[in-house]
């Protein structure tokens, strides 16, 4: 047994908290997670702030086993400092900002973490790009397509993501606004992608419309419907929101999740929101500066007819030195 740092959890809540712990690339891969009655112990790196309390706990070590996928390249310390910590591990592929220093080496960096993984392909992540917010993906070890499938919250979701907008990364803000949704509800999704929160919508009892321009996001959005078995459920619409808007029910709950541009359509969304419903939006803000964010939406509702109040802000995750992606769910009457 091997006396590490852990991050201890009740086993329902393993699955987000291992999510968030491979995001902060905090996860030991040399130690086994361990089980302690109904709680799962994570063993971790380093101390994980105040929302992941880190213990000291004892722990089985797996077989020899680099704890960082930069220990494969067998480089020395100074030409390691460069190769980027932080990648996703999405479905049998994984992706990583190569910086512009190891272009030369990506093959390298590539491979060893397609080996650390054992993913089938790795991608270098050139940006999300263009209106439909697709990313800029070019293989740099492994083979085969971008396209792959994963698992999220019990879900089975094709995704492309150089060919349609998805993020991983968005999962435990989708189960929180899906938490929220009882049978029977409505739910407008304007900028669904894929379509996963329309799909734990669905699941949820609701009655879907999920919107979006990309024709391709809107192909893997029906995929996605009939491989989760709630096409019944779920109305995909093609189009850009504020047209397709106003051919639309209203709903108890509207998701605006397009963080850049979210707030110039909330004319679109004022009317579809059902009297007592929620309108989730999303913003891109400096943290001092969401408390009045928040108030210019209540003022710009209250100019588009409807009175509203902020019922939840969440911190969904950082994005920028300063700045972090927010969502607010505002109450309309
Ligand atoms: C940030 S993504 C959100 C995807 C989805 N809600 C999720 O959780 O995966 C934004 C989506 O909005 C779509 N989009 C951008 N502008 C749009 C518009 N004017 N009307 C409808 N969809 C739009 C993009 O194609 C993209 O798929």
């Amino acid at each position: 047994m091997v006396r590490a740092l852990g991050v201890r959890v009740p086993a329902q809540e393993a699955e987000p908290t291992r999510r968030r712990l491979i995001e902060m690339d905090v996860l030991r891969q040399d130690l086994k997670v361990a089980r302690d009655g109904g709680d799962v112990v994570f063993p971790v790196l380093e101390s994980c702030g105040p929302m992941l309390t880190t213990i000291t706990h004892d722990f089985e070590p797996r077989d020899e086993r680099a704890v960082r996928y930069a220990d494969l390249l067998g480089w020395h310390e100074e030409e390691a400092v460069a190769v980027p910590r932080a990648f996703e591990h999405v479905g049998d592929i994984a992706v990583l900002k190569i910086p512009e220093e190891l272009w030369p080496r990506r093959a390298e960096v590539g491979e060893a973490l397609r080996r650390f993984r054992r993913v089938r392909a790795v991608f270098h992540d050139g940006g999300v790009v263009g209106p439909y917010r697709v990313r800029a993906l070019e293989r740099i070890a492994g083979d085969g397509p971008s396209a792959t499938t994963i698992q999220e919250s019990g879900m089975t979701l094709h995704i492309d993501m150089a060919r349609a907008y998805f993020s991983p990364r968005l999962a435990d803000e989708r189960a929180r606004v899906a938490a929220q949704v009882q049978p029977g509800e409505r739910l407008v999704d304007l900028f669904g992608g894929v379509a996963p929160l329309g799909i734990l919508a669905a699941r949820a009892g609701a009655l879907v419309d999920s919107v979006d321009i990309n024709p391709d996001a809107v192909k893997l959005a029906r995929e996605n419907i009939v491989a989760n078995g709630v096409a019944e459920r779920v109305q995909v619409h093609e189009g850009d929101a504020r047209v397709v808007a106003a051919t639309l029910q209203p709903a108890h709950h509207v998701a605006m999740n397009l963080p850049h541009a979210a707030k110039d359509f909330l004319a679109v969304a004022a009317p579809l929101v059902l009297p007592g419903g929620l309108l989730h939006h999303h913003e891109i803000l400096r943290d001092e500066d969401v408390e009045g964010a928040a108030a210019a939406i209540v003022a710009e509702l209250r100019g588009h007819g409807r009175l509203a109040e902020l019922a939840a802000m969440r911190h969904v995750r950082n994005y920028s030195a300063g700045t972090s992606h927010y969502a607010l769910d505002f109450r309309l009457t």
